[in-house]
């Protein structure tokens, strides 16, 4: 994963870069970071449509992101959740012009009305970071290794904004008390291997924040951190986004994580998204048998829904995706129909609450959808299933 801070140069004492290579340009895109700028609720910030990512592969051409469109409005948070590679990643790396040469991507997304698909690279850079900032799973590998966090927190505000060194730093200083570091002074000297994984994700959320960005996407922000700690980053991501005021854009194949956070959810599934709505539309009456397994393989106080149930199986090839519905292997709803096409989102019962599932209909009538996974006669007895329709496949 390329770093934003992959940088060379000479140091001071707290390890901040004094002098920058000379093909790093220096421009100054706005007036010193302020917090909390007044933004308009319900205004698309960043609009992403029918975007396409393909790979070249000895196997052919792997489809990593098959028309996907949404769109995120200040301050708000948009969940996106799917199993491991459904294309989650390679979505929010082609906005920021951070995927290989080799990827071919098309489709259209607009930061307030810019394309960033296509444009210069330099013009990326300048929105990468200071509009739009990314907080990565691993912050190991985001973090240079040789320099200090406060030192490249402080070069994250002089890529952007002209500034001293010493006012640099203390803004770093700032952000990483912000994100809750104790003795942040002390601790901006360290280096990212002495930082404990919560804290080093908590020095990545602030190198998100130092810019005062209007959209952070965090990219499985949790996924490496024990529970309990995970729950004390997913808390300083909400209390810095109403501080900033910045849109988020949570990215995770756990649906727990964005339970309570999230406004709206997309579900991705083999490239797509599958299935979009509120978040109280996705968490309490799913429409697509695949949400309802996400569903059902998160932990929850309520009834039988307390046992985990995964959804067996794995997705398909992206080389050569199937003709139909591609959850038809590992969806209980299967009936033959589902093998003809593969479906589109359709509207369903509730208002913006899309389904790419031609049996939703049949989906809003079961009771307890987290039931969805158990096994042939639980479900028979729970009405889920009739065994006369469900495909021999
Ligand atoms: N540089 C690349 N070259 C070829 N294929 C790639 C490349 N990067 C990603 N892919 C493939 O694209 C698909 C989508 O990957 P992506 O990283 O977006 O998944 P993801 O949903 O983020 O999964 P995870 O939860 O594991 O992070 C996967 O099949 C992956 O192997
Ligand atoms: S279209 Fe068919 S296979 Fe696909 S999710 Fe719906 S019921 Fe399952
Ligand atoms: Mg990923």
């Amino acid at each position: 994963m390329r770093s934003i801070l992959a940088r060379q140069g000479n140091a001071d004492e707290y390890g901040q870069v004094t002098n920058r290579p000379e093909e790093v340009p220096l421009e100054r895109v706005d007036d010193a970071p302020v917090y909390a700028s007044a933004t308009t609720a319900d205004v698309p910030l960043l609009v992403v449509d029918d975007l396409r990512v393909r790979f070249p592969t000895d196997d052919g051409q792997l489809q990593a992101v098959r028309g996907v469109s949404w769109e995120v409005k200040e301050r708000e948070v948009l969940g996106i959740v799917g199993e491991s590679g459904c294309g989650k990643s390679v979505s929010a790396m082609a906005l920021l012009g951070l995927l290989p040469p080799t990827a071919r991507i098309s489709g259209s997304a607009k930061f307030r009305g810019q394309e960033l698909l296509g444009v210069p690279d330099r013009e990326i850079r300048s929105l990468r970071g200071r509009k739009i900032a990314m907080i990565f799973q691993d912050p190991m590998t985001s973090m240079n290794p040789v320099y200090t966090v406060g030192g490249q927190l402080a070069e994250a505000v002089r890529a952007h904004f002209e500034m001293s060194n010493k006012a640099a730093m203390l803004r770093a200083i700032e952000m990483l008390d912000l994100v809750g570091i104790p003795n942040a002074k002390a601790r901006a000297k360290s280096y990212p291997h002495e930082f404990s994984g919560g804290m080093r994700q908590r020095a990545m959320i602030a190198m998100a924040i130092i810019n005062n960005p209007d959209v952070i996407i965090a990219d499985e922000p949790t996924t490496a951190l024990d529970v309990t700690v995970q729950a004390q980053i997913l808390e300083t991501l909400q209390e810095v986004k109403e501080e900033v005021g910045a849109a988020i854009i949570l990215i995770t194949h756990d649906l727990g994580v964005i339970a309570g956070m999230a406004d709206r959810v997309k579900v991705m599934y083999a490239g797509r998204i599958v299935e979009s709505g509120t978040a109280e539309q996705i968490f309490d009456t799913p429409r697509m048998p695949y949400a309802a397994g996400l569903l059902g393989s998160i932990p929850s106080m309520e009834g039988a829904s307390d046992v985990l149930t995964p959804i067996l199986g794995t997705p398909p090839s992206l080389v050569n995706p199937p003709e139909g519905c591609p959850f038809v292997p590992r969806c209980p709803l299967a009936i033959d129909e589902c093998h003809h096409d593969e479906p589109d989102l359709l509207s369903t019962d509730q208002p913006e609450h899309e389904a790419a599932c031609i049996r939703w209909e049949h989906l809003a009538t079961v009771e307890d959808p987290r039931l969805l996974f158990r096994t042939g006669d639980e479900l028979v007895d729970a009405g889920i299933i009739d065994p006369e329709l469900v495909s021999e496949s």
